[in-house]
């Protein structure tokens, strides 16, 4: 709290101040036995990613509540550097979207490749593990404005889908839990 009253970690912040750029060379470990780098690994990298510019956000811990979409656009080859760039697209009350865009670089001749692109809803969380409030985010450039409207347009559509899943299953089964169909199939 400052002295009139408001609260400071909830104060609008600029796409700006949480993006970031981490950077990696992609190891043998990393790979499969012909030297490409599993989707897995990149997976992991993008979270990891994602998790920060969330935390440099929200400036408390977060949690990674869904990957809404990962392409893999490129093979990755043991030896290249691996750049992830991630910025929080859009925030909601306590969840935000953050878009990880992944490019290599073989170190050895210059070439370069996007070779993923994935958006990462994380949550903000307090001391209980319980979803917290996060501050506006505001987007500053034309890429910036372009990404936020984007977003709001997949949590439309994540919020749609989620609505209309519920619809089906409460008419299929009664009132349950969306998302439970491989307990149910375990179960029967
Ligand atoms: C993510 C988690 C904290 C959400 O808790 P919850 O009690 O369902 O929270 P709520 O229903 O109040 O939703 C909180 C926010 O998360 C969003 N959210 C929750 N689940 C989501 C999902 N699957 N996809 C997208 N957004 C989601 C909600 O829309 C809401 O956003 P808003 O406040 O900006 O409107 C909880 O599900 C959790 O702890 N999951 C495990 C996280 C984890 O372990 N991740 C590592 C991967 S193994």
């Amino acid at each position: 709290m400052t002295l009139d009253g408001s609260n400071q970690r909830l104060e609008p912040r600029p796409v700006s101040a949480s993006q970031l750029t981490m950077a990696r060379q992609a190891m043998p470990d990393d790979a499969n036995p012909w030297g490409y780098v599993h989707g897995g690994v990149v997976m992991k990298l993008v979270d990891e990613a994602a998790g920060s510019a969330a935390i440099r956000h929200a400036r408390c811990r977060v949690a990674t509540a869904a990957i809404d979409y990962m392409s893999f656009l490129h093979p990755v080859h043991v030896g290249d550097l691996l750049f992830l760039k991630a910025s929080v697209n859009d925030v909601g009350r306590t969840s935000m979207e953050v878009g990880v865009r992944v490019e290599t670089e073989n170190m050895l001749t210059g070439e370069q490749h996007h070779t993923s692109s994935a958006y990462v809803v994380m949550v903000a969380l307090d001391g209980h593990g319980r979803p917290t409030a996060i501050p506006p985010v505001i987007a500053e450039s034309p890429v910036e404005v372009r990404r936020m409207a984007a977003a709001k347009i997949r949590r439309a559509q994540r919020k749609s889908l989620e609505a209309k899943l519920k619809e089906s299953d409460d008419e299929m089964n009664g009132p349950g839990v969306i998302g439970d169909e491989c307990m149910r199939v375990e179960s029967e």
